[in-house]
């Protein structure tokens, strides 16, 4: 069986890939060795750049259709139970009015909660229906690569046959054991195995304890494993508010634990705090944080996206979403080099580009998960103590004594730092690159003007994600983001324009690559109705921002050129490796 490229792996990275390809009109296999896709909800936070992704894809309704919206996910609630007593509470992925602000000003998308089980099949959906070939029961064993493509050998499970894929570029998506990046010797740093996890999902109506304080996330503090005999145990949403993740520690050096339906049932109740409430459990299984990332994510003609080179806890939500946008980078790079419209060395951008994100979001994560610690060392809890000593910890809480005021300061303090795990914006929107498929405009480097972790940083300098603003059209807002993408180059211009356009239709049919062109302004082909746009775009109403498909930009110009076609020939050129 021939095909141009094969993804192994049908996870949110696999799948997204696939969903990308075949909207490109590349002819592509992805496989999954299970029967399914992910049998449990697992990553659940789809942030602003996920759900652009989807956007860009044509599917952010099927999104917003099948997701808890962000309204229903901030309410983050510390306590000692579901039913018992509170501790604190934050506001987070964006919630807090402050935030909100920041959140709606930087994507025409909002953060959205969509469960891993149901984001899959929407991915592949898309695929299947727009050509790609999706194999299910279907197992990379082994693949070797040429000059010209690469041959794998899979099988397939339900008949335990074997055969051959020969594809001219693999995609290795196959999650945190990858055999492709074993297979291609990739280096790994970091640690596997850090902390063990049970989650059990379970059918339970809660709505009378989560429905007036609404979150996809409840933190529990309660005796347990994880700091010195206490533990963080957590409630998390599946469905508004009848389906449940309990998530509950064990102790990683005593072995994996063999649980019943009974433990499970004993975990919710634990976690909920009311024994009377009825449960059903659906599954159990366990899960282990990783911290690791590759330091190579690429070889020859195979390409590793998502958790195969990073891998990393669950907080702040990075991992489907990063995985998701690991192919979005990639696949319009492969699309236009089995085009020929660009050279192979494009490719390279990948492993320029990507790395030092996969560096970044585990750094992050793990940060994030040295802020529960202080919680507990705020409570000034003796070594090895028990249940009730933390019960007196949490009473002391309320006395009203100075040696209370200052835990009290310290407990609070650690509370308010958690939200880190949550909220940073920066993280999620401000990835930038530098590489070959990015042309430097000659303007110096420019410092973020607030934290770069927190805040989104909205600038079109190259290298940078272009930003949102509003336009209209015929009396409609459309946001930049849909003036671009779609598997193709943009240039944005103003008014006085009128020469980029020319050059564009020159320069595209020298090199054969459509350059799709907007004016934007009084009387073009949209509005700057807010004038927003002639602020964000840092150019001259003859200024010109190149944007690459995956809204990045690549180039700009601050005003005309004197040859706007040999300019922009050349900056086409050095992006396409031609
Ligand atoms: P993923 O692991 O999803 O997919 C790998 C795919 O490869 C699967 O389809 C598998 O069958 C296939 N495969 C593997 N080997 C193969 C082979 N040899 N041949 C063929 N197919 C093969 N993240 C987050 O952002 N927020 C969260 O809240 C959580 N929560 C969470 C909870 C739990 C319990 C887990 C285990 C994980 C999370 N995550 C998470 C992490 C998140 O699930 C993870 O980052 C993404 O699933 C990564 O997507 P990938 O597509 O890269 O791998």
């Amino acid at each position: 069986m021939e095909t141009e490229v094969l993804i192994v792996g049908a996870g949110p990275a696999g799948a997204a890939a696939s969903a990308l390809l075949s909207t490109y009109g590349i002819a592509n296999v992805v496989i999954n060795k299970y029967p399914g896709v992910s049998n449990t909800p697992r990553a659940h936070i789809t942030n602003q750049r996920g759900v652009e992704v989807f956007r860009d894809l044509g599917l952010e309704g099927e999104v917003i259709k099948n997701a808890t919206p962000q309204h229903l996910m901030g309410e983050h609630v510390y306590a000692t139970s579901l039913a018992g007593r509170e501790l604190g509470r934050l506001r987070t992925w964006y919630t807090h009015p402050h935030f909100k602000a920041e959140h709606d000003l930087a994507s025409p998308s909002a953060v959205c909660d969509l469960p891993q089980h149901i984001l899959e099949p929407i991915l592949l959906n898309a695929a299947a229906a727009r050509g790609s070939s999706v194999r299910f029961n279907t197992e990379l064993l082994t693949f070797t690569q040429d000059d010209d493509g690469v041959t794998a050998t899979v099988k397939d499970r339900l008949t335990d046959g074997r055969y051959e894929i020969r594809a001219k570029y693999l995609i290795g998506a196959d999650g945190g054991n990858s055999a492709v990046v074993e297979q291609l010797g990739l280096p790994l740093v970091g640690k596997m195995g850090l902390g063990g996890s049970i989650n059990v999902v379970f059918e339970a109506d809660l709505s009378r304890f989560a429905e007036h304080r609404p979150g996809d996330m409840y933190w529990f503090i309660q005796p347990g494993v994880g700091h010195d005999g206490n533990g963080i145990g957590v409630l998390r949403m599946v469905r508004p508010w009848t389906r449940w993740i309990g998530v509950w520690g064990y102790d990683v050096a005593a072995g994996e634990p063999s649980l019943t339906e009974a433990d499970g049932i004993r975990i919710a109740h634990q976690l909920i705090g009311d024994d009377t409430v009825p449960v059903k459990v659906e599954s159990i299984s366990t899960w282990a944080v990783n911290d690791v990332y590759a330091t190579d994510n690429m070889k020859g003609r195979v390409f590793c996206v998502g958790d195969a080179v990073h891998r990393h806890s669950p907080m702040n939500g990075l991992g489907s979403n990063t995985s998701m946008q690991d192919s979005y980078n990639l696949c319009w790079k492969l699309m236009m080099v089995l085009r020929g419209q660009a050279a192979p060395s494009l490719l390279d951008s990948y492993r320029e580009e990507r790395l030092p994100v996969a560096k970044q979001i585990v750094q992050r994560a793990k940060k994030s998960d040295g802020l529960m610690p202080p919680l507990f060392m705020a409570l000034r809890l003796p070594p090895a103590s028990g249940a009730q000593a933390l019960r007196d910890a949490l009473d002391a809480l309320d006395a009203p004594t100075p040696e209370a005021t200052e835990r009290r300061r310290d407990f609070d303090a650690a509370l308010r730092a958690t939200i880190m795990g949550f909220n940073t914006h920066g993280v999620e929107t401000n990835q930038h690159y530098t590489s070959g498929a990015i042309v430097s405009d000659g303007t110096p480097d420019q410092v973020a003007p607030r934290d770069e972790e927190i805040y989104h940083f909205a600038t079109s300098r190259p290298g940078r994600h272009l930003p949102h603003v509003w336009v209209t059209r015929d009396q409609h807002r459309v946001s930049t983001f849909d003036l671009c993408g779609r598997g193709r180059f943009t240039l944005l211009t103003g008014i006085n324009g009128a020469a980029w356009r020319d050059a564009a239709e020159l320069v595209s049919k020298r090199f054969g690559v459509p350059l799709r062109v907007h004016s934007i302004g009084r009387g073009c082909d949209y509005e700057d109705s807010y004038g927003d746009y002639q602020t964000m775009s840092e150019t001259g109403e003859d200024g010109v921002l190149l944007i690459r498909p995956d809204h990045m930009v690549a180039w700009r110009a601050a005003s005309l050129t004197e040859d706007p076609e040999a300019t922009l020939a050349e900056v086409m050129a050095k992006i396409l490796g031609r």
